[in-house]
């Protein structure tokens, strides 16, 4: 059979493959960037899904508008303009099929074959799948613990004037779940706004914050409207109903329209409809919070679990939000084969050489810790120590 050439940039996600192995109950895993689906508001969802049935069941049930359940769209905007500061109304925002689709599109949008995208090293996995298959070339600009490294971002920017877009997590990234800084953010901006090029913000946990600070979105300094805001409910509500946004200006939004109408109409009608009845129904901050005090706790455990069990020089970052910790391992150590060793031993994680689009490096890895329970944790971690434990002995050996 012969396929078109975008399947040969195809491979499938690491994750996914992992994924399969760590459905054997036995294992531990780290890998997913599972929310905890005990802490899902199952008994809430079920009033606002029957009440949508009962009062609207058939126009529930009906094809509707690309753009999405007009309510919804004024519900987002809202939630939007009061969390990070930007001024939105419901004619911005365009309801997706999660986040992923929004990426997917956003390929769609500005890539062609060859073209150059900036994004950040490491940076999401899923993003990187999502964009090549529009066939194109990445630059990956370092990021430090306070964000982009804006001096690389203003050399490579200087040197390819042909970038076609920009794509950032500012917010608790996946993988290594820093924050960007108020003032990365704001000089970020000053520095991009000089260039005609698209920005892509991608926020799924900037909402999940443990020191009680939100940052503002890009948005609330973007003068020329280059930044393109995603968001979705898949991390503050839950990924199963696949119902994410884009947000975005007039020009740019209808163009995201166009493409969403003839690749599949709209998002689902009644998925959209039951989350704008939760939200009207339920305050969701008050589930946000719980979500935050587990993932918070979750979050201690685990660093304190790594601090007792992995070797002092183990470096690993200590997020303030989100769902993952990145763990840097020595220079010459790959934990690819560290993967091997601890899923032999029944425990997982996702190695990190897939979320550096041109395979930079391969001595991190990504631990998600709001997945497995608190006793899971500790065991899980405690097992990892001793593995890495062993690998370091070994290799301060080889160097003696
Ligand atoms: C940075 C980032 N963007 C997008 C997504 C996809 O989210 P959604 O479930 O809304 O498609 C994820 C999911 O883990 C993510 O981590």
């Amino acid at each position: 059979m012969k396929y078109a050439n975008r399947m040969n940039q195809m491979t499938a996600s690491e994750i996914r493959e992992i994924l399969k192995v760590t459905e054997q109950k036995q294992v531990i895993s780290f890998a997913g960037g599972l929310p905890d689906p005990e802490l899902f508001p199952v008994n809430e969802f079920l009033t606002a899904a029957n009440y949508v049935l009962k009062e609207s069941g058939s126009q529930g049930l009906q094809y509707s508008t690309t753009e999405g359940f007009e309510p919804l769209r004024m519900q987002i905007a809202n939630r939007m303009n009061s969390k990070f500061q930007s001024q939105i109304t419901k004619d911005d925002v365009l309801i997706v099929n999660g986040a992923q689709q929004a990426l997917d599109m956003s390929g769609k949008l500005f890539l062609d074959k060859g073209d150059l995208i900036v994004c950040e090293s490491p940076t999401y996995l899923g993003a990187i799948n999502a964009f090549r298959t529009y066939e194109c070339r990445f630059i990956s600009v370092l990021t430090e613990d306070e964000g982009m490294s804006l001096s690389h971002l203003e050399e490579t920017l200087k040197a390819h004037p042909d970038i076609r877009m920009i794509y950032v997590i500012p917010d608790f990234q996946n993988p290594t779940g820093r924050r960007w800084s108020l003032e990365r953010r704001k000089r970020f901006m000053d520095l991009i706004s000089c260039y005609d090029i698209p920005v892509i913000e991608d926020n799924p946990y900037g909402e999940i914050v443990f020191d009680n600070q939100i940052f503002p979105s890009l948005k609330k300094w973007d003068k020329n409207n280059q930044v393109i805001s995603l968001g979705t409910f898949s991390k503050i509500f839950c990924p199963g109903l696949r119902v994410g946004w884009i947000s975005a200006s007039q020009e740019i939004l209808n163009r995201y329209i166009l493409l969403k109408q003839s690749s599949d109409l709209h998002t689902s009608n009644l998925s959209q409809r039951q989350i704008s009845k939760y939200l009207e129904l339920f305050d969701i901050e008050v589930h946000i919070r719980k979500l935050i005090l587990a993932y918070r706790n979750k979050r201690d455990i685990a660093v304190s679990a790594i601090k007792k069990c992995f070797p002092a020089d183990i470096k690993y970052t200590m997020p303030e939000g989100g769902l993952f910790l990145w763990i840097e391992l020595p220079e010459s150590w790959s934990s690819r084969e560290l993967l091997e060793v601890c899923i032999k031993e029944n425990v997982a994680f996702v190695p990190g050489e897939p979320f550096y689009p041109n395979g930079e490096k391969k001595n991190a890895f990504r631990l998600n810790f709001s997945n497995a329970d608190e006793e899971k944790l500790k065991e899980g971690i405690s097992k990892m120590g001793g593995i890495i434990g062993r690998y370091h002995s070994a290799s301060m050996s080889e160097t003696i």
